[in-house]
């Protein structure tokens, strides 16, 4: 049997008050409507539909050509919604299933077990209920005396004794094809809110003696629908928690999951330490054994094996295997360090290629440079790219020496093996083992003290 899903991603959220459609919003690093693209592919969908509306160029630049896109101008409710998908189900005859973009935290595996039993029972449609302590704001599901579905009744719509009901319509559904599109042409917007309820379809084949069932989750938590930004910050934090289990059970040590934030979309090798108070986001990539944290914030890095970084920030940077960062360093984009890199506390680098085995072990700002291996880079050190028009570049060559606060004024190089003396300006390229100093020679004027001291303070005392 072909399973298909619609995954309905029209409405605007007004309640997220955003200038963003709600399914754009963040969760774990990735937009909502992108967890639950992943859930329905992993449920083992053939063709998938997405509903969308205000905003679609956005949604579609986001996910490109993986899905096909049904264009809903208004929003005028859930039914009206699907019935979008029709054409681009014409000629599909097996099952579809049917999912909100607001529900990040829905497993592969409930999509599938839903459309099994859907299978199974062969009905006309299968919703996923959850049993909640506070059902408020969802459409309750009404059962009859012998604990059959008889219909879904939006919160709006119910009266006293359904709204007192805890087993809610969690937005989930699986359906025949066969025969949808025709009950979803027949429904009225007859209601509260005077939408089109996809949920009405239900109502509508119990009364033609069709077959429909239900599954309920016992986990209520994956089905929460996002709809405000309180309902954004606890799916954030059960996303959290879950990518935080999925790290640990492959061999990487959380030290405090409370306060650990990694986005659904970094990997970590085995037998790295997390300590707290770290955020690790985006395409983040970090290998074995290495050290992070505490207190540091990592965005689309590549570290390789043994990297430490400690109460530092690392953005849109690759370091290879052995590099030490921190603590209180700030690498900025596009900087690539060799293998046992050591960039120090207080030392910002941009844009900057480190070879293997060179130090910036303090108080430095490396920018738009080409530094060779081995090089050390003296404490103080800047180098002075910008001319308040255009960024230029400094080379340094292999094994070169950087006095402590040299100012290397770009563009400028010097060369492998050279030599620049503490505290000069280097405005002219320094040759291949060469010294570059530019300082004026020291002078020590005698007895300074007693000249400068006032007579009154030189008493016996001192
Ligand atoms: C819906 C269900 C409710 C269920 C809840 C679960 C209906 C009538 N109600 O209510 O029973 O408990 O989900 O979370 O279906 N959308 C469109 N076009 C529209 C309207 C909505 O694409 O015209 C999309 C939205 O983008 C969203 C989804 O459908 O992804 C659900 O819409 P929403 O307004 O959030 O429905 P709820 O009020 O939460
Ligand atoms: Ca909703």
């Amino acid at each position: 049997m072909q399973l298909a899903a619609v995954i309905l991603a029209a409405g605007k959220g007004t309640r997220m008050k955003s200038a963003t459609v709600k399914v754009l919003h963040r969760v774990c690093g990735l937009a909502m409507v992108e967890h639950v693209l992943a859930a329905v592919r992993e449920a083992g969908v053939q063709k998938t539909v997405l509903v969308v509306g205000e905003q679609g160029d956005k949604v579609m630049e986001l996910l490109g050509e993986t899905v096909a896109y049904a264009r809903q101008e208004q929003q005028l409710g859930t039914a009206h919604a699907l019935l979008q998908a029709r054409s681009l189900l014409d000629g599909f005859s097996g099952d579809v299933l049917v999912v909100c973009g607001d529900t990040p935290l829905l497993r592969p595996q409930t999509l599938a077990d839903l459309c099994r039993q859907h299978r199974a029972e062969q009905n006309a449609a299968t919703v996923l209920t959850a049993v909640l302590p506070d059902p408020a704001g969802y459409g309750r599901v009404v059962r009859d005396a012998g604990g059959m579905v008889r219909k879904i009744v939006e919160q709006k719509d119910a009266a006293a004794e359904e709204l007192a009901v805890r087993e809610v319509n969690t937005g989930v559904y699986c359906f025949r094809s066969a025969g949808l599109f025709e009950a979803l042409d027949s429904l009225r917007s007859d209601n509260a809110q005077g939408e089109y309820y996809l949920t009405d379809v239900i109502g509508y084949y119990v009364d033609r003696h069709e077959p429909v069932g239900a599954v309920t989750l016992d986990n209520s938590e994956e089905i929460t629908g996002v709809n405000d930004r309180c309902q954004l910050a606890a799916a954030e934090k059960a996303l959290r928690r879950r990518v935080l289990e999925r790290l640990m059970l492959s061999g990487v040590t959380v030290q405090d999951p409370d306060n650990t934030y990694i986005d659904a979309t970094v990997e970590i090798g085995m037998d790295t330490v997390i300590y707290p108070f770290t955020i690790i986001e985006g395409k983040s990539k970090i290998g074995e054994n290495c050290t992070i944290g505490p207190s540091s914030r990592l965005q689309d890095v590549d570290l390789g094996d043994r990297v430490t970084v400690m109460n530092s920030v690392v953005v849109g940077s690759t370091a290879a295997d052995g590099c030490n960062i921190g603590p209180f360093a700030y690498i900025r984009p596009d900087c690539v360090l060799g293998r046992e890199v050591k960039v120090g506390d207080f030392v910002e680098l941009k844009k900057s290629c480190l070879g293997d085995g060179a130090k910036v072990p303090h108080l430095s700002y490396v920018g738009d440079a080409d530094v060779g291996r081995t090089v050390n880079i003296g404490a103080g050190t800047i180098t002075c790219n910008y001319d308040g028009e255009k960024k230029s570049v400094t080379r340094i060559g292999d094994g070169a020496f950087i006095g402590s606060n040299t100012n290397l004024v770009a563009p400028v190089q010097v060369g492998a093996g050279a030599v620049t003396g503490a505290g000069s300006t280097i405005t002219r390229d320094v040759p291949p083992g060469a010294l570059g100093v530019t300082r004026d020679k020291q002078k020590n004027i005698a007895d300074w003290k007693n000249r400068k001291k006032p007579l009154a303070t030189q008493d016996k005392t001192e």
